[in-house]
């Protein structure tokens, strides 16, 4: 934890003017540039009232952002549930603490929207969110993904 850096970083609510920001961050982790898809996926968050986004600003540029949503009834999961759609921290930026930042203000709305219970879906190869999802206290849950595949 840096907390020098870390007073120098502001959290904001996400905007569609940090659409650049995020299309670069994404890029740096998973090197593809997605413009279309975080168009539609910011879109998609400002666009539901049970959806939140946050992202972390350090001389007014947007260096990591996480994305949430407040579950209605589905998969037989009841409302008070918070679904962690997507975080990522600029890679110049990480091992510093942001993304646990992050995190804690999106654990503070899903509280004060009713969340219980967090939920979050990790490919079992990504080492790196696994180890940061599970220190921030996740575990296994319940619930198992099924898979078919059509061809
Ligand atoms: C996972 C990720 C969000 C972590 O961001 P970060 O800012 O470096 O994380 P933090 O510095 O806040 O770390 C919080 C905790 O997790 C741990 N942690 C983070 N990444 C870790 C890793 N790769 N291995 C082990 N522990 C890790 C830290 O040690 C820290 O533990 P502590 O609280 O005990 O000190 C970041 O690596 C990332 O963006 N990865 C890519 C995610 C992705 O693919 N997103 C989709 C595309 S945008």
């Amino acid at each position: 934890m840096d907390s020098d850096f870390l007073k120098r970083v502001s959290l904001k609510p996400l905007d569609s003017s940090h659409l650049g920001y995020i299309v670069e961050i994404d890029y740096q982790i998973l090197g593809k540039r997605r413009h279309s898809f975080w168009e539609k996926k910011i879109r998609a968050v400002k666009s539901n009232a049970t959806s939140s986004g946050i992202v972390a600003e350090l001389d007014n540029k947007v260096i990591g952002f996480i994305l949430g949503v407040v579950s209605g009834w589905e998969f037989g999961v009841p409302a008070s549930v918070g679904w962690i759609d997507t975080i990522g921290v600029d890679p110049k930026y990480q091992k510093r603490g942001l993304a646990k930042t992050l995190m804690r203000e999106l654990v503070k709305n899903f509280r004060e929207a009713g969340v219980k219970n967090i939920y979050t879906l990790v490919n079992w190869s990504d080492w790196d969110l696994l180890q940061f999802f599970r220190r921030m206290g996740f575990t296994r849950g319940d619930m198992i993904n099924l898979e078919l595949k059509t061809r």
